[in-house]
């Protein structure tokens, strides 16, 4: 299948005129550079940031063992690179976070020096309440001036932070804290979103209740609505930071390239979430050299990411990656839809945005509502566009292109991963034509491979496809799975030895784009947002009326992937809707809203291997709506399974499911 060459668009000439990377001849000479000699490359890379003392060995990495160490004997903090030293150098006076409420009539303004006060006192009361450097501190806030605030007061004293997303159920976030072993929580009476409350106070009162690590809940008041508090445990972080004895200077910590920055749980394709862990050198190298590349950071900018900083993005290209390069980053509280439909680019043109990064699936609702709430508002101010999270539909990339960019906007769609801490593959705007779909070409430093199921390099130069491994390590790949090693290697390394494998698959088209075709594990994406299907299935069977259950993926137009659970009751257990809502309830309670199945199809059994495994390929046609043509099923332990099962599906079916 080759690319028609009208789907390719050029950068536009007056985008690449004063671009930062202005041809491909330009790119290619960078990458080749940075294939070449890749010490060189990188320590150059790592100039940008201020060190306090300068690393003796640019990398010491080996897949096949996960040792991975980037700018050893450095020291640096954070925390310094991304607020201090703009203030330091004269920019104090600039804005540094532009934070937009839910509410459109509320925001805020805060300058680096600003932000340079707020956070060193912030960290004060953290060391008040006994957070030293390696503490883990956990935070579970909303998108307020807070949640940045309190991620970079924890990199300014050498605390690992770990944010939960506002989104996550009370059992998920006493996991996540447990597992961390986090001393300290950071939490908000009520987040708002959309005009409606979320009680995180109470859900952060149901899970630290199982949390003996837990000495202190700092809580800010976002709302202000009565909460319970604990005496002895909780504190009011307005009052705190209101104390006579806070004061507004905090030296930043001098911390090892390798010490630990933070940690990040995303999920896996077996048990649950893993800990993602990243260190501080080569981490905000990373974040730093791929946000300026790539979103060809310019002074004057006003850059909006749309994610939440509970994801990797926001973690990447809200705080640190914009922050270390000085650019004057948006916070926005609310969701795309609230007041109405138009509320993107209200804010766009409010703020006079320039470069705006969101996902597929805030596209897709988007665009269910024509072109005119677009058309609407000027967007004038927009010079790029970007794309995240899942691959992007080529009509979906043209309508962001023509409507919200004016045809004049080159979109950059970035190929990451939390494990990754930056962009590996994405255009440079003003040096690579794009295909609508295709995450196009490799950034300098990143050598991506196809392998197949065997571990064999696919090579070529025609049409390729396979399983999407990195060949060699970059300064911002994960270091390890937070309290288990051997399952970092076992994810990442074991498979394809000497390579990190990503867990997608991806074509390689003969021009040497990059076209990724979606996971290859079981592990869904949902609204950009990473589901394992173990851990829907655990949290089914949670509820006492069910006994077994297998989830997969289907095609969802707005979400990307919906969820659909398949269910075996226990005997004498009458499967109606209510217990329907109850399963959809039960992964609320357990995951969290974004996990809740779209369909429940209880089932008599499940296609099982005679090794006992769920054959979920029979599965992902029935959830799709093909009940014929299921495929070999000869294998299975019964086969006599599949017609009671498609019977099931297809007798509780009262509309044939699209695909
Ligand atoms: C998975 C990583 C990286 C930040 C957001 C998600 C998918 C991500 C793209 C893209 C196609 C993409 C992959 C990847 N993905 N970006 N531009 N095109 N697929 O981070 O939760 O760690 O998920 O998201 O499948 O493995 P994450």
């Amino acid at each position: 299948m080759s690319t028609p060459s009208r789907d390719l668009v050029p950068p536009p000439a007056a985008f690449a005129a004063r671009a930062r990377v202005g041809s491909l001849e330009r790119y290619r000479q960078l990458y080749a550079e940075s294939v070449t000699n890749p010490e060189g490359f990188w320590a150059r890379q790592a100039e940008r940031l201020h060190w306090s003392q300068k690393w003796t060995r640019v990398v010491d990495a080996d897949f096949t063992t996960a040792r991975i160490r980037w700018f050893e004997g450095g020291k640096l903090n954070a925390c310094f690179n991304c607020v201090d030293r703009h203030v330091d150098a004269g920019h104090g006076n600039q804005i540094a976070i532009l934070w937009e409420g839910d509410d459109p009539g509320h925001d805020e303004r805060i300058t680096y020096r600003e932000l340079q006060r707020r956070v060193a006192r912030f960290a004060n009361v953290l060391k008040k309440h006994g957070v030293a450097k390696g503490d883990r501190v956990c935070i579970y806030l909303p998108m307020i001036p807070e949640l940045a605030i309190s991620v970079l007061a924890c990199a300014r004293i050498g605390a690992i932070h770990s944010v939960v997303f506002g989104g996550f159920s009370a059992h998920s976030l006493r996991d996540r804290i447990q597992d961390a072993g986090a001393k300290l929580l950071i939490t908000a009476d009520e987040g708002v979103r959309g005009g409606k409350a979320v009680p995180l106070k109470r859900i952060a009162d149901e899970a630290v209740a199982e949390c003996p690590s837990i000495t202190r809940v700092l809580v800010k008041q976002r709302t202000g609505k009565w909460v319970p508090t604990v005496d002895g445990r909780d504190a009011w972080i307005d009052e705190e930071l209101a104390h006579p004895a806070i004061g507004d200077d905090c030296p930043c910590e001098p911390m090892d390239a390798e010490d630990p920055l933070f940690i990040l749980y995303t999920s896996g394709s077996t048990g649950k979430p893993k800990g993602v862990l990243h260190t501080t050198g080569g981490y905000l190298v990373g974040a730093s050299f791929t946000h300026e590349l790539v979103f060809d950071h310019q002074p004057g900018d006003v850059y909006w990411c749309t994610a939440d900083v509970g994801w990797v993005t926001g973690h990447s290209y809200i705080v640190y990656g914009p922050l270390a390069n000085r650019a004057t980053t948006l916070m926005f509280e609310g969701v795309p839809t609230f007041p109405d439909v138009g509320r993107f680019w209200d804010v766009v043109d409010k703020h006079q945005v320039s470069v705006f990064y969101t996902a597929p699936t805030a596209l897709r609702a988007l665009m269910q509502h024509g072109d005119a709430p677009v058309l609407q508002r000027s967007r004038k101010s927009l010079r790029l566009l970007g794309s995240v999270g899942e691959p992007i539909n080529p009509e979906v990339w043209r309508w962001y292109h023509r409507v919200v960019g004016d045809s004049r906007c080159p979109i950059v769609d970035t190929w990451w991963q939390t494990e990754t801490g930056a962009i590996l593959i994405a255009p440079l705007p003003g040096a690579t034509p794009q295909k609508p779909g295709s995450a196009t070409l490799p950034l300098p430093g990143v050598r991506p491979l196809l392998v197949d199921d065997e571990g064999r390099e696919v090579k070529g130069d025609g049409e390729l496809s396979g399983n999407l491994c990195i060949a060699a390590a970059w300064p911002s790949i994960m270091r390890s799975v937070w309290g288990d090693p051997q399952r970092f290697f076992d994810t990442y390394f074991k498979r394809f030895p000497g390579r990190y494998f990503t867990g997608d698959g991806a074509r390689r088209d003969a021009d040497g784009y990059w076209w990724i075709t979606g996971r290859v594990d079981d592990v869904l994406n949902v609204s950009g947002h990473r589901i394992g299907t173990a851990e829907v299935e655990s949290a089914i069977v949670t509820h006492p009326a069910c006994a077994e259950a297998a989830v997969v993926g289907f095609p969802h137009e707005i979400k990307g992937e919906g969820i659909c659970a398949f269910v075996i009751v226990k005997a004498g257990i009458a499967t109606d809707a209510a217990l329907e809502q109850a399963v959809k309830d039960a992964v609320r309670r357990e995951i969290g809203a974004i996990a809740a199945p779209d369909r429940v199809h209880f089932v008599p059994g499940l296609p099982k291997t005679r090794s006992g495994k769920i054959m979920r390929r029979i599965l992902r046609q029935l959830a799709r709506g093909v009940t014929d043509d299921l495929g070999d099923t000869t294998t299975l332990a019964d086969p006599a399974i599949v017609t009671q099962v498609v019977a099931a599906v297809t007798g509780r079916t009262a509309h044939p499911p699209t695909a």
